[in-house]
Parts: structure tokens; sequence; C-alpha cells
């Protein structure tokens, strides 16, 4: 097991450049497979998720090619088989995605259910409700989905739910209606950047879509796309990582390569606690505040709202607060799995339902802890930097599947952390 060894490091100074996003460029792939022909996708991460999605696409018979590092050729001229392997679905939730692609392009698709999750139930009951609705016949019996729509899909009026607005269905039921005969509207769309993203791209291949950025797609079917080039946006959740890296432990840092516009809603947040963040185009300078950050509370939502995958670090900086913040989970039901940790560090946290009540305390200790999804082993290293002594975090690979050079890019700012493996092995899935 991989455990990452992080000492206290304050203050961090320095510039970090933001990588191109895992969320966003995972749909990139899945929507390259709708190309019969060539498309390049740049920005893209080096990360363990792309590895699988890369992985998933070559299994299924499409060609993936990294002309330079970041730079992606794809070529899904021949997909010669319509069935996603389930020991790659299995690993990441992500990999779902080409459902729809397979649907829309062969008229088939296999692909087995990503089950459940460590950040709580994960089902794809909507994904499944767009296809029908699509025209497909779907049968989920033996843990599998099989879905068939041997004389084409047809567009259709798709109603999603509006407590959650899935990004996921939202991506998977969009690639599906592209090719599809007629018009789809997507009620109740996700709105989140990854998702306008994928419909540029999308558009750019020559699909018709309208409404992008609104809560309602109108997706008109096209006979076929042309290959394209585009880059993958900047990940937001890694921006929003570094900034409460940087608000947690002090210091001043630069960030390079972010769109600010992504993070409205989490620099409102870390300058109500009292960080000074400053834009310019697409930089964003941190500068944390001598003093414990003020009590601020949130509540997580689909986009513009508070992101859920950042919710474990505001819950970090909550725990150094000078007075009580409650915080809100409103998307994943079992996303304070990290806290349990950090009270082992000495934070003050008590759950009950879907809220979240931190009592700020003057300091946290380093403690063993163990890491049970990636946005929790980030926040657990971010406990960690502003944490007196020395913390020993289990299952560090979680990192892998969503930082590129995670903690090379904290060393260049100061921070100190090594990492060993233990040579025990233990599997823990989270599909996030
Ligand atoms: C994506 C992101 C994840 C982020 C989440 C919310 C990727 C690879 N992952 O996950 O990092 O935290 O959006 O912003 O982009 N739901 C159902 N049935 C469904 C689909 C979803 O009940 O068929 C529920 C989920 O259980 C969850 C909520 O809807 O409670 C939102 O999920 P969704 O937006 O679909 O998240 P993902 O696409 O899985």
């Amino acid at each position: 097991m991989q455990q990452l060894l992080v000492s206290n490091s304050t203050p961090l100074t320095g510039s970090v450049t933001i990588s191109g996003s895992k969320n966003g460029t995972l749909p990139l792939l899945a929507a390259a497979m709708l190309i019969e022909g060539e498309t390049i996708i740049e920005n893209v991460p080096d990360i363990h998720d792309v590895d699988t999605m890369l992985q998933m696409l070559q299994a299924l018979g499409i060609e993936c090619i990294f002309l330079q590092p970041g730079v992606l050729k794809i070529d899904a001229t021949d997909i010669n088989s319509c069935q996603a392997p389930y020991h790659l679905v299995r690993q990441m939730r992500g990999s779902f995605y080409v459902a729809g692609p397979l649907l829309g392009r062969l008229g088939e698709a296999q692909v087995p259910l990503p089950g459940g999750c460590v950040i709580g139930s994960r089902p794809v009951d909507f994904h499944v409700a767009g296809f029908e609705a699509l025209g497909a016949r779907v049968d989920d019996t033996y843990g599998i989905m099989r879905a068939q729509a041997p004389s084409g899909l047809h567009g259709n009026r798709i109603y999603l739910d509006p407590r959650w607005r899935s990004v996921g269905a939202t991506i998977n039921v969009m690639l599906a209606a592209t090719l599809a005969k007629g018009t789809t509207t997507i009620e109740n769309a996700s709105c989140e950047p990854e998702v306008v993203a994928c419909s540029q791209f999308l558009k750019q291949c020559g699909a018709q879509i309208e409404g992008v950025g609104s809560n309602i797609l109108t997706i008109r079917g096209v006979e076929k796309l042309e290959g394209t080039r585009f880059a993958s946006i900047p990940d937001r959740m890694e921006a929003g990582t570094f900034m409460y890296a940087t608000a947690i432990a002090g210091g001043d840092v630069r960030l390079k390569r972010v769109y600010p516009d992504h993070l409205v809603m989490v620099i409102d947040r870390l300058r109500e606690a009292g960080v000074r963040v400053e834009t310019d185009g697409d930089q964003l300078r941190i500068i944390a505040s001598s003093d414990r950050p003020r009590p601020v509370d949130i509540t997580t939502a689909p986009y513009p709202g508070f992101p859920t995958d950042l919710q474990p670090a505001h819950g970090v900086l909550a725990a150094r607060a000078t007075g009580t913040s409650v915080l809100e989970e409103t998307i994943f039901d079992a996303r304070y799995n990290y806290t349990d940790e950090l009270a082992r560090m000495g934070a003050d946290i008590r759950i009950t339902g879907q809220l979240a009540i931190v009592k700020g305390v003057p300091q946290l200790t380093g403690a063993p802890v163990e890491a049970t999804d990636v946005r929790a082993a980030a926040a657990l290293v971010l406990a960690a930097l502003g944490a007196e002594g020395q913390t020993v975090i289990d299952n560090a690979h979680f990192l892998d599947r969503g930082y590129q050079n995670f903690e090379a890019k904290l060393h260049a700012i100061g921070a100190s952390m090594v990492r060993q493996d233990d040579g025990n092995s233990k599997e823990l899935l989270c599909l996030a």
C-alpha cells in the first residue's frame, strides 16, 4: 500500500501550473468515439483515470496515441466491439460514458453496471432512462446493462431529476442523442463547465446543440461528425485544491492556466474565510491570512453551486476556523468519510444526516490516517500540510487518479512529503 508521509509545510510560496481537467477530459475521450476519423485532444492530464479510459477505448478497438505529452490522437474509424470490459468499468465510473457513443454509433452497448462506491450509492438509472427514452431496449440483468436500438435512436424529451442535474447522465444522453434521428431535449441538464466543454467539442465536430451552458439542451441529430482539434479545460478541482492548500498551510501562491470564472463560488467562500484571492486573466493569486480562518458555511450543489468535490477541502479549512461552520452535502450520501480521519488529527466534527457541524480548533496534529477516495486523499494532504508534526496517509495512490504530479507540484511550492510503499496490498475502490 502506498503511504504519504507529510510534514507541516508552511508557508507555501511560488507558482503552480494547473493541468487539464480529469472530469472534462473523460467525456471528450468518449465523445471522440462518435467520429469516424481522427480527433486530436490537447491538454490531456497524465493521470490514472485517463489511462483507464484509454484502456477502455483500446479494448473496443479504437486507436489512441499520444503525439506528445498531453496531446492525444484518437482514431475511432473502427469500433470492433460493443462490450465494455468489467475490470475497467469497476475501476472508474466515468468509463460508463462509453455507453452513449456505442449505442449512438453501433446501435448496441453492453456495459457492466459500475456498482457501489465509497462516496455513496451511485446508480446509473438516469442514464438508462435516457437511453430508453431515445428508443433503446435495455436489460440490466446479471450486472450488465445491455442496450439495443437496431433501427437507431430517435430524439425525445428527457427530463432529469432537478435536485441533481446529473453530470454523467447529461453527458451520456447527449452523446447518444448526437447521432440520433430527430430532436432531443434534455431538461434539468447539468451546466457544469465539463458538460459545456463536451458540448462545444461536439459542436466543433458538426453536432447541432443549442442551449449550451443552460439547463435545457436541444440536440438535433446529425448523420455524422468530423474530427477536430480541441483542448481540455483546466481542472477546476485541482485549482481549488491548491487554493485551499495555500489557505490552510499559509503562504502566497500563484496558479497559472486556470479559468477563474469556473471557481466563482469557491473564491467567494475563501474570501469570506479571510483569504485574499486576486484574479488576473487566466491566473489566480492566493494570499493566506496570518490569522485563523473565519468560519464559513457551505452547501454543495450542481454548478454554479459549491462543488461537492471540494467539500472535503473546505471541511479541513473549517476545522481550523475561529468558530463553527455548517457544511451541507446534497450530492453524495457518504462524502463525509474523511471526517473520521480528520478527527484523529484533532478536528471537532459531528455529522448529522447531510450536515457536518465543524467546530474550529486552534491546531491539528499529525496522525496516521486513511484516504478513501481521490478528494478525501487530497483533503488529508491539506490537513497534514497545516498540522503540527507528521501525518502518515494510507492509500495515497488515490491521488494519482485525479492529480497530475500532485506531490511534485506541492514540493515546488515548499511542501514537504515523501511517498513510500509499505509492502502490504489492500484494494479499496472508489469510482469518483
Ligand atoms: C460527476 C463527477 C464527480 C462529481 C459529480 C457531481 C466525473 C467523472 N465525476 O460524477 O467528480 O462529484 O459529477 O458534480 O465527472 N444519480 C442517480 N442516478 C443516476 C445518476 C446520478 O441517482 O443515474 C445521483 C447520484 O447518485 C448523485 C447525483 O445524482 O447523488 C449526482 O450525480 P452525477 O452528477 O451523475 O455525478 P457523476 O456524473 O457520477
